[in-house]
């Protein structure tokens, strides 16, 4: 069940201080891509959610996004589409900037792919929510609807969770 599949998924994180920068609790997640185990559970506990197996396109963020999105997108048999960090992709692309934890960053989908595609969107952690709110944008102004929000960990205290209002959000583990 889903409680199961969250203390898995906390037993497999690994916490790191300091990292990006001073003072963020950053949360690796290396050790639970290379567990087959833990990493097929929580991509089919994705597959099975009907946001995700009725969507065209399965949306990833860079770049540990992406693996999430390509293995989602074989499960369900969708395609995948990349949502880049700035100056990656070749034109046409629209583009929009947003606040991090730490810093800011300016992210890119290509135009063209999206338009009237149902698309699930992934990621592997939720923390402020400004990543996935860009991306969001992002990806309704190249023409897409989103069919829902999956990620692997939500950092709930960080409130992420209120940018989001109005997706269906799955989180296979909350902290
Ligand atoms: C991390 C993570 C999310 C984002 C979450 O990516 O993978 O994409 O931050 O933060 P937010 O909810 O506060 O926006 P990062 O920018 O570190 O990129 P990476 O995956 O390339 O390491």
């Amino acid at each position: 069940g889903g409680e199961e599949l969250a203390q898995l998924i906390d037993s497999m994180l690994r916490d790191v201080p300091d990292f990006p920068l001073p003072g963020v609790l950053f949360k690796d997640i290396a050790p639970l891509l290379a567990d087959a185990a833990a990493f097929n559970a929580c991509i089919d506990a994705f597959a099975d959610l009907p946001a995700a197996f009725e969507a065209d396109l399965i949306a990833g963020v860079e770049a540990r996004g992406f693996v999430v999105a390509a293995a989602v997108a074989r499960a369900v048999d969708a395609g995948v589409v990349p949502v880049r960090k700035a100056g990656k992709l070749p034109p046409p692309t629209v583009s929009a900037r947003y606040e991090l934890e730490y810093g800011s960053a300016e992210i890119e989908v290509p135009v063209g792919l999206l338009e009237g595609k149902r698309v699930y969107l992934v990621d592997d952690v939720l923390a402020t929510g400004g990543t996935l709110a860009a991306t969001i944008e992002l990806l309704t102004r190249a023409g897409a609807t989103i069919t829902g929000v999956g990620v692997l960990v939500e950092l709930s205290f960080l409130n992420g969770r209120q940018r989001l209002e109005g997706q269906d959000l799955t989180s296979l583990l909350v902290l």
